[in-house]
């Protein structure tokens, strides 16, 4: 494929925005269609980024429109069925945001789904595109500071669900710290490692004040394969409104460090006094790095080169998450390759 990939991009949100200020600056796409069933969000469209048809559905846009190569989904994680069965029917390669499904299983299902119609379905990780992320795993492949034993992984926030222009649907569901965010965190702690996680044992819980439903505090420590060890601490409702985060790796000669997702990255080898800044280029936040996803898709299609972050490898992430759940709500560790097998079992 050499011309641009004409795609339609389904659900102008908090994140379809930044989608659409992506999409846009990309040479090798072209957007030619929004659909989001709110009308004020097509206009805010048609005005922020430039005019196109829009519709209320997406079954609406495949009626009408001709020459639709792909699709970017933006929408809420709960009911993408539809929307996936209408790529596969038509052979459209999907690009959808993280999580794929709010249920292993079903996640499970929809990888099937698209597999069995040859639909690459690739899932929005984009925090594997930041430049952090790249230095990190070049600190650990050059053997900088040797082979890393175990990480602590803190992210602390305080989210103000009512906040306007954030979305609202985790105010209600269940588990929203771990299938909205925590999802990101141990894909990252896979990605970055290169391992498989075996075991979990998890509390997730709602600390008195907070705003949500369902829990926003999870603590985990995953055992690895190999040996490593992650001590995780995940808050969406932290007492303190200005953010935290740390991501210490130690490993067999130093540490490297991170204290903020998006840079601030440093190691020390054991004896050195102070810790090294690595340079990193310049980011912009929410923008760099969803570019950097977005040229992985189109590359996918018109280079043929392999697809990152398939779908079929979220579910590793996902049992993860489904894995916690289990360990939270049993009070056991959980094994999280039985927890993966189980979901593949249920949609042989
Ligand atoms: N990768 C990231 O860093 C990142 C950041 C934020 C959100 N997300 C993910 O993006 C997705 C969307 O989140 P959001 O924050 O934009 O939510 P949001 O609620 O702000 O926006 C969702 C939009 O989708 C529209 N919509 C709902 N059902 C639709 C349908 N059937 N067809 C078309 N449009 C529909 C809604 O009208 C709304 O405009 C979620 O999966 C979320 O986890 C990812």
């Amino acid at each position: 494929m050499n011309a641009p990939i004409r795609t339609v991009l389904v659900g102008l949100g908090a994140r379809g925005r930044y989608w659409a200020q992506v999409m846009h600056a990309e040479p090798r796409c072209d957007v030619i269609a929004y659909v989001d069933p709110a009308r004020e969000a097509l206009e805010r469209a048609d005005a922020t980024f430039g005019a196109r048809p829009g519709f209320t559905s997406l079954d609406q846009a495949l009626a009408v429109l001709e020459g639709v190569d792909a699709l970017v989904l933006a929408t809420p994680p709960s009911g993408r069925e539809a929307q996936l069965r209408a790529a596969c029917e038509r052979g459209l390669p999907v690009l959808v945001e993280k999580p794929l499904a709010l249920d292993l299983v079903e996640a499970a299902r929809f990888v099937a789904m698209c597999e069995d119609a040859d639909v690459p379905l690739m899932v929005g990780l984009n925090f594997r595109y930041l430049a952090v992320t790249t230095e990190r795993m070049r600190l650990y492949r050059d053997g900088v500071v040797g082979r890393p034993e175990f990480t602590r992984f803190t992210y602390e926030r305080w989210r103000d669900g009512h906040r306007p222009g954030i979305n609202r649907y985790p105010l209600t569901m269940e588990h929203p710290m771990l299938w909205e965010q925590s999802i990101h965190h141990f894909d990252l702690l896979r990605f970055v490692y290169g391992v498989e996680p075996r075991t979990v044992a998890c509390h997730a819980w709602n600390p008195s004040w907070s705003m949500y439903a369902g829990e926003t505090n999870v603590a985990a420590l995953f055992a690895f394969e190999g040996g490593l060890l992650a001590n995780y601490q995940g808050t969406w409702q932290s007492g303190w409104s200005a953010p935290g985060f740390e991501w210490r790796t130690d490993a067999t000669a130093g540490i490297v460090t991170q204290f903020d997702q998006f840079g601030d990255l440093r190691f020390a080898r054991r004896d050195e006094a102070e810790l090294i800044s690595v340079e990193l280029p310049p980011h912009e936040i929410w923008v760099t790095e969803t570019a950097g996803l977005l040229r992985a898709f189109v590359a996918s299609l018109c280079d043929a080169a392999p697809l990152e972050c398939s779908a079929r490898d979220h579910l590793s992430s996902l049992a993860m998450v489904e894995a916690c759940i289990r360990s939270s709500r049993d009070r056991r560790v959980v094994d999280v390759h039985e927890v993966l097998h189980e979901a593949l079992e249920a949609t042989a």
